[in-house]
């Protein structure tokens, strides 16, 4: 395991919750970009290190629906025309997004692997899954979207659920100040690495939001390339 500017991975979440805002984000960056390029650094240790977070934070993650939060994930379903019968929200939380789904998709999965985010979560269309993102209890190519809202890119198992000509979208609400976060170029490469040359990624920005959507390259977008 990699260590950083703040010494070896942290395993107590409350010693990590309370340390200061950069440290947090700089351990959750470097999180993201672990799993999404490697995801066999995904542990049970970092599991239950970024799982303990979380829940600790499940009972006052309401604060978050704003609408400022909202408009980045509506603004890439928008701009990418996305919608479909079967769309899978991976982590969740307490399914902020869920009504913006429900009027795109058919049937909306809140998949989390907090518990705490799940008992707290609001009750609507979705059905809900306590799962890890690592390891999906999904058949392959069932999903016409995966969503990921300041969620980890787990690359390959998203690539198995999607439907090839499914929607990956990955939306972080602050950019880079996310801490749950990866810049667009490297959400397309994640992907594209692991079907080379038939991906295409766009990418929006939207008030302090952006996000990227990968799917397969249709024939009008033939020549543009995701970086
Ligand atoms: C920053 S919160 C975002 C929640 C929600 N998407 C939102 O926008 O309000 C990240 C969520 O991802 C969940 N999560 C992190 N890693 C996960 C994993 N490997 N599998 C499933 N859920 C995970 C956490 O429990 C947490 O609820």
């Amino acid at each position: 395991m990699t260590t950083n500017a703040f010494g070896p991975p942290k395993t107590s979440s409350e010693a990590l919750t309370a340390a200061a805002p950069d440290a947090f984000t700089a351990r959750m960056h470097e999180i993201s970009h672990l799993v999404a390029f490697d995801p066999g650094s995904w542990s049970q240790e970092m599991a239950n290190e970024v799982r303990s977070i979380f829940d600790l934070r499940a009972e006052n993650w309401f604060i978050h629906e704003t609408d400022a939060y909202l408009a980045p994930l509506d603004a890439a379903l928008q701009a990418g025309e996305i919608v479909g019968r079967h769309c899978l929200d991976i982590g969740s939380g307490t399914a902020i997004h869920e009504t913006t789904l429900a009027s795109r998709f058919d049937h909306v999965t809140a998949v989390d692997f907090s518990l705490q985010m799940l008992r707290n979560a609001k009750r609507g269309q979705a059905d809900f899954v306590l799962a890890d993102a690592a390891q999906l209890p999904f058949a392959d190519h069932s999903a016409d979207a995966i969503v990921l809202v300041n969620m980890f890119l787990f690359a390959a198992e998203s690539a198995r659920v999607l439907k090839p000509e499914g929607s990956l979208v990955f939306v972080s609400t602050r950019a880079n100040e996310t801490p749950i976060y990866l810049d667009p170029g490297d959400v397309a490469a994640a992907m594209t690495r692991l079907d080379d040359s038939s991906l295409v990624a766009t990418t929006g920005a939207t008030g302090p939001g952006c996000w990227t959507i990968v799917r397969r390259r249709t024939n009008d977008q033939s020549g543009k390339g995701a970086r």
